[in-house]
């Protein structure tokens, strides 16, 4: 069997997407439904076929394998995506060049580069060259464990000794370039290393590896944080911090915390709160929130009370709001970050303040109180103006009524003024409708199709006879049909994504709606359902002479034209004496 159909065959794609998105199975059949990886929606239109090993989505018309799902989600070539799997699943893949393309190999050697580099940080920091780095660690009160878990390391500070590793180890010059650890001088020629003199964390991508690094001032140096630039391997847009370990326990505790910084990270973690996330330097995107979302829809944002982390705070929860995120605001008092926190008052007592942290609209109702003058009418209305657009993003509309009583409450307004701007506003939603398109298709076409996706032995034995027919000249499915019956022909494996790759767009559409439709049942017996649709479609053929007749009548007699109609019924009678 060739590589590529052993792994599809040994992987189950409902438990690989499952790692990236939340699926819930759709009743006891074979679709599961989530909100899907690759667009912004409310209500999930992304479904999963654990029959037909093929995902699609409804809104944005993403779909195919599991490689290609892996492929998309992980931004991977081919040949990356399949080494990922394999990987995963312990399955040794052969050595085969022509998977790799320049830019996939290019990939490979800043996987690899980023490997060295880690394990030369490391080992520095152990090294007589660590001392300073160690006493800045120490300082800072981190545990012989947290450096390990981190993988936290130091670079040299001559600036060489990374570069002299990659080029001992034969990079090319374009490589070192392209891998944002190296750098090339301005005057003359050789290279330097980028980080020089500093803390290291490491940060890796969802699926665990490294692909960048933040390195850390150890005095008062600028910037305190210096990051890998971006490179083919690291896309700081859609990268979160230490969400390769925090996963696991996002979708176990239901929750996701987001800080600032990468020493928030490991100090809350140390809390025993380990679904924390921090974005890398920059300011929260989309793709950020949707990765996090794809785990949880609740969220707890703890960002730096200094007035930085407010305003990133506002940005950021306006960002989770739109992308239908529940989000609850920490914020700790003392004006201290969370990592400070967790050292000045312990594990314990940060766990109780996160449990406990309230919804966003009473930090955003303190945001409006602080911003406007409560004690006026003016003041009132322009804070509730100030809400409004937050509150509106709520989905529930049950949690949105709730929400406009509590914000009168809270605001001293006319809680009919509130009700009031809510219903104007909630008027302008529109709820998507989730869901494959119901397929405009005769039952026999559809009971045919569904039973002839079923198994070889329907395919085998029930194509070639409903080739056979005349009907089938005039189905709607019949390029389905022929593209199932050439894959036959051809000896190819039947999977329902080489169907799918075979079809043109409106009839790709007709596959995958009659596929992901689980109104019906399927069928106990597929291949006496398809028999019975042969049965019929030869009755059609049989019946095809006296319809074409019995119109010709009709036409005849509504055009006035008694010879004709009396020529017809007369081929009528004999045909029905034969
Ligand atoms: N940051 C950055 N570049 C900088 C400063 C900050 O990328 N020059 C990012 C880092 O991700 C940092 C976060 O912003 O972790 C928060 O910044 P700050 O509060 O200044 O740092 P802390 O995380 O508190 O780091 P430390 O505790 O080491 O001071
Ligand atoms: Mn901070």
């Amino acid at each position: 069997m060739e590589f590529v159909e052993q792994l599809k065959s040994a992987v189950d794609i409902v438990a690989v997407i499952g790692q990236y998105v939340r699926l819930k199975r759709v009743g006891a059949g074979p679709r599961y439904m989530g909100r899907c990886p690759f667009h912004t929606e409310k209500t999930p239109s992304f479904s999963v076929h654990s029959a037909y090993q093929f995902y699609k989505c409804f809104g944005c018309n993403a779909g195919g394998d599991v490689i290609k799902f892996v492929m998309e989600v992980e931004r991977l070539s081919f040949y990356e995506a399949l080494k990922l799997l394999a990987d995963r699943h312990g399955i040794s893949m052969p050595q085969r060049a022509e998977y790799a393309d320049p830019d996939t190999k290019l990939r490979a050697a800043l996987y690899r580069m980023h490997e060295l580099a880690l394990s030369l940080y490391r080992s520095a920091l152990d090294s007589p060259a660590g001392a300073a780095a160690r006493a800045y660690l120490q300082k800072r009160g981190l545990e012989r464990a947290r450096i390990e878990e981190f993988a936290i390391g130091c670079s040299d500070p001559s600036g060489q000794a990374l570069t002299r590793v990659l080029q001992r180890e034969g990079f090319t010059a374009e490589q070192l370039e392209a891998s944002g650890l190296i750098m090339a001088r301005h005057e003359g020629s050789g290279f330097y290393d980028r980080f020089r003199g500093r803390l290291m964390f490491p940060i890796h991508n969802e699926s665990g590896k490294v692909i960048a690094f933040a390195g850390r001032a150890l005095g008062d140096e600028e910037p305190k944080y210096l990051n890998s630039p971006e490179t083919p391997v690291y896309r700081k847009s859609w990268v979160l911090y230490n969400l390769h370990r925090a996963r696991h326990q996002i979708r176990k505790q239901d929750r996701a915390v987001l800080v600032e910084g990468y020493m928030d990270v490991i100090g809350v973690w140390s809390s025993g709160v380990e679904e924390v996330v921090a974005s890398c330097g920059t300011a929260l995107t989309p793709q950020q929130v949707r990765l996090l979302r794809r785990h949880s829809d609740k969220v707890v944002v703890n960002f730096d009370p200094d007035s930085a982390g407010v305003s990133a705070a506002e940005r950021s929860i306006q960002l989770l709001l739109e992308e239908s995120l529940r989000v609850r605001v920490l914020e700790l008092e003392g004006g201290l970050d969370p990592d400070d926190y967790v050292k000045q008052r312990g594990p314990a007592e940060y766990r109780l303040r996160l449990d406990r942290a309230p919804g966003y609209f009473h930090w955003l109702a303190d945001r409006a109180r602080a911003r406007y003058d409560m004690g006026s009418a003016e003041g009132r209305l322009a804070g509730l103006q100030f809400l409004l657009p937050a509150i509106q993003q709520v989905s529930d509309k049950l949690e949105r009524a709730t929400i406009a009583n509590d914000v009168a409450t809270y605001l001293g307004v006319e809680p009919g003024l509130v009700l009031e701007r809510f219903r104007r506003s909630s008027a302008q939603r529109q709820e998507a409708v989730a869901g494959p398109p119901a397929p405009e298709l005769r039952p026999v076409e559809k009971f045919l199709l569904r039973s002839l996706l079923a198994s070889d032995e329907v395919r085998q034995q029930v194509l070639p006879m409903v080739k056979a027919t005349a009907a089938f000249q005039q189905l709607a499915t019949r390029r389905i049909l022929e593209a199932l019956s050439a894959m036959s022909e051809a000896g190819t494996t039947f999977s329902f994504a080489e169907l799918e790759a075979r079809l043109e767009d409106p009839d790709r559409r007709l596959l995958v709606g009659v596929a992901f439709d689980d109104k019906e049942a399927e069928a106990t017996n597929p291949l006496v359902q398809a028999l019975a649709c042969v049965q019929t479609l030869a009755k059609e053929d049989r019946e095809a002479p006296r319809s074409e007749l019995k119109a010709r009548v009709n036409a005849a007699v509504r055009a006035g034209n008694v010879e004709e109609a009396l020529k017809w019924t007369e081929e009528l009678a004999r045909l029905d004496r034969r």
